[in-house]
């Protein structure tokens, strides 16, 4: 009993801090997020370049080391490719990729 208690409170202590968002990510819309990269294909283009499904675009060389690179470069293609973002469209977007493959946290 105590030493299952005692796991737990470790699991609690490992879990806390890779729950917690990055700040700029505060109060992102995941779901106009999924919506977004869904209507744009963005995998569907990056598929074409590494294959699979196009998840290891994300962060192959671990280039994209903070939770504002990751922002700026959802920002750099989304203009690149003419998608019309709002700053919350981009912000939207780079959250869902952060929960899905980047996994910044707060620090
Ligand atoms: C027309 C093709 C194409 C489309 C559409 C596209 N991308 Fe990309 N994307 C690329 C290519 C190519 C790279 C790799 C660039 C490099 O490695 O220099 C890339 C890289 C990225 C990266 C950086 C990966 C890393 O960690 O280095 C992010 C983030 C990204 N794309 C997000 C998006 C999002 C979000 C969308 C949809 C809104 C999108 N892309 C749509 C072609 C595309």
């Amino acid at each position: 009993m105590r030493a299952s208690l005692m796991l737990w409170m470790c699991l609690l202590l490992l879990a806390g801090p890779s729950r917690a968002e990055p700040e700029i990510f505060k109060g992102a819309d995941l779901k106009l997020g999924r919506q977004l990269i869904a209507e744009h294909k963005c995998s569907a283009c990056h598929a074409r370049n590494v294959g699979g499904n196009g998840d290891d675009i994300y962060n192959p060389k671990g280039r994209i080391n903070s939770p504002g690179l990751l922002r700026g470069m959802v920002d750099y293609c989304s203009t690149q490719l003419n998608l019309g973002f709002f700053p919350e469209d981009t912000t939207a977007v780079a959250a869902v990729l952060n929960r899905e493959h980047y996994k910044f946290t707060a620090k």
